[in-house]
């Protein structure tokens, strides 16, 4: 379950081809309203381009025939989005993808064929997901303004919406912009379908103290290359203490805290790497 949590997201699907098509590089997720770019590399160090076109579940949407004098660049009007041609080289083709519809979800492929004779053609393509709701930073829950050494810091992060379908974002704590550890996050609030939708971050109090008292905390919600991030500064009660009380010594650590030798150990943030 954890693994769903850590599992670094591949940003973009690149399928590599032949010596001709180099790959298409085409987002994994996209907003209903929003915009996508959809790249399509190409080699032509061995052979010239007759021809480069797009496709959306077979339907062809862009056309570039640079021996066509008139026009080179052929888009045919979709309902699913609009397109616009970003750029084009000797290497590379870009479109832009707006006012994506949900139905624009499905099959990207790009396919390119060489000059004559040989008019080799090679094809490469990849998957995107048009969701319907916008993504929004994450929820956090049951954080404080101020802790004691002695707590265990617990916070809770969850997207806004529970999200009932089987794209689910993926969820990071960071500290001080490190990652954390997976001994100091759990995952929370089993769905049945598609797992936890949260995750939670414990920290030892001490460890923030130890880090000179405040510590900035980071939630980090990914949808492919998509992210959203909540922030939350973590405190401790700060004592400076110049003598240690011993005539409380054989306390408990717990009720200690008038105890602690606060020793202010600038930038110490290595207690959370992993
Ligand atoms: C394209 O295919 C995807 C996945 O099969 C589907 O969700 C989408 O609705 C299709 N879109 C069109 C316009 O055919
Ligand atoms: C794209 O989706 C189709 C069906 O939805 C699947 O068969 C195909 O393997 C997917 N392609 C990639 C590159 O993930």
């Amino acid at each position: 379950m954890q693994r769903v949590y850590i599992t670094a997201v591949l940003l973009v699907s690149c399928a590599a081809a032949g010596d001709l098509l180099r790959g298409v590089e085409v987002p994994q997720y996209a907003f209903a309203g929003g915009e996508a770019k959809l790249g399509c590399s190409y080699d032509l160090r061995a052979t010239r381009l007759y021809s480069l076109k797009w496709y959306h579940n077979g339907t062809e949407f862009y056309r570039y025939v640079p021996t066509e004098r008139v026009t080179p660049i052929n888009i045919k009007p979709s309902h699913k989005f609009l397109v616009t041609e970003v750029s084009r080289d000797e290497r590379r083709v870009e479109v832009s993808l707006t006012r994506l519809q949900v139905s624009a979800s499905g099959q990207y492929r790009c396919e390119v064929i060489a000059e004559h004779p040989s008019f080799r053609t090679e094809v490469a393509s990849a998957n995107m997901t048009v969701l319907r709701e916008p993504l929004a930073p994450p929820l956090l829950l049951g954080a404080r303004e101020i802790y004691e050494p002695s707590e265990l810091i617990k916070i809770g992060c969850q997207p806004r919406r529970p999200l009932l379908h089987e794209h689910r974002p993926t969820l990071q704590w960071f500290l001080e912009g490190t990652k954390v550890g997976p001994q100091w996050v759990t995952p929370y609030g089993t769905t049945l379908r598609y797992g936890p939708y949260g995750l939670s971050l414990h920290v030892p109090g001490q460890q923030v103290a130890s880090a000179g008292g405040s510590v900035k905390a980071e939630c980090r919600l990914s949808m492919g290359s998509h992210h959203y991030s909540s922030y939350k500064t973590l405190r401790v009660r700060m004592r400076m203490i110049s003598y240690v009380d011993n005539y409380h010594s054989t306390g408990s650590r717990d009720n200690s805290r008038n105890l602690i030798l606060v020793t202010v150990t600038a930038g110490v943030t290595l207690f959370f790497i992993m």
